[in-house]
């Protein structure tokens, strides 16, 4: 992990869409980075493309490809991730998946996985009951790669909302939601970074002897 300059913009990577040139999942993620950046985030898309160019994650193989590399030092530098996933036949799509699963390369870093990372979650799904469950399942899927699912995740029911443009939704209270999930993926990886930048008020002095937090607030 290169070390943290708190005073550049984090990063903010997003991952996902399907291998459909008109995806409303990766057009949904394009709005949630748009949040990110509004926020004072960089952002870099991995959409379906991209991630269809992925070969199968097979971690017994020792040589990687251009874009596995490409996708895992992104995220290697990443501050904070957003992921967008179909509902297929209730769970996260196989493409998606796979780029996750291409992160176990990440296991042996100084920060494994998506370890400190704010991590914005949004389903599509054709009904309710997909958009809800996969969103659970997606978040436990970064649980178990450390990372920290943002408070707000985004379920969309795209038979009810239609993404008919990369930058166009006609739900507008859709396009804040997926606006909320950018900003608060943001948002974390600023307080977060923040919190790793040198305390000016404990430089320099031994552990156990910084002020408490109580005298902070005295004037
Ligand atoms: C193979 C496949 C499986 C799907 N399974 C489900 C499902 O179980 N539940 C659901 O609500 N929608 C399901 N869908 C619908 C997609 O989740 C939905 O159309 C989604 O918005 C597609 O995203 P896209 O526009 O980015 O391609 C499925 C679609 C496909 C192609």
């Amino acid at each position: 992990m290169t070390r943290f300059d708190h005073h550049r913009r984090p990063l903010v990577i997003g991952i996902g869409g399907t291998t459909r040139a008109a995806s409303s999942t990766e057009r949904a993620l394009g709005f949630a980075l748009r949040g990110a950046e509004a926020t004072g985030a960089n952002t870099r898309l991995f959409g379906g493309t991209f991630l269809h160019s992925l070969p199968h994650y097979a971690p017994e193989q020792p040589n990687r490809t251009k874009e596995q590399l490409e996708l895992i030092d992104a995220v290697r530098h990443a501050d904070a991730l957003i992921i967008a996933t179909p509902g297929y036949h209730g769970g996260v799509s196989g493409l998606v998946k796979n780029a996750l699963d291409t992160l176990e390369e990440l296991r042996a870093d100084e920060r494994p996985y998506l370890d400190g990372r704010a991590v914005g979650c949004i389903v599509t799904a054709y009904g309710w009951q997909a958009a809800g469950s996969v969103l659970t399942s997606l978040r436990s899927i970064i649980h178990a790669l450390r990372g920290w699912p943002t408070p707000f995740g985004a379920g969309i029911n795209t038979l009810e909302t239609r993404f008919d443009a990369v930058d166009t939704c006609s739900d507008p209270k859709v396009v804040d939601q997926l606006a909320t999930v950018g900003q608060q993926a943001a948002q974390f990886a600023l307080a977060f970074n923040a919190h790793r930048a040198p305390n000016p008020l404990s430089a320099g002095q031994p552990l156990g002897e910084t002020q408490p937090a109580r005298l902070l607030h005295a004037v």
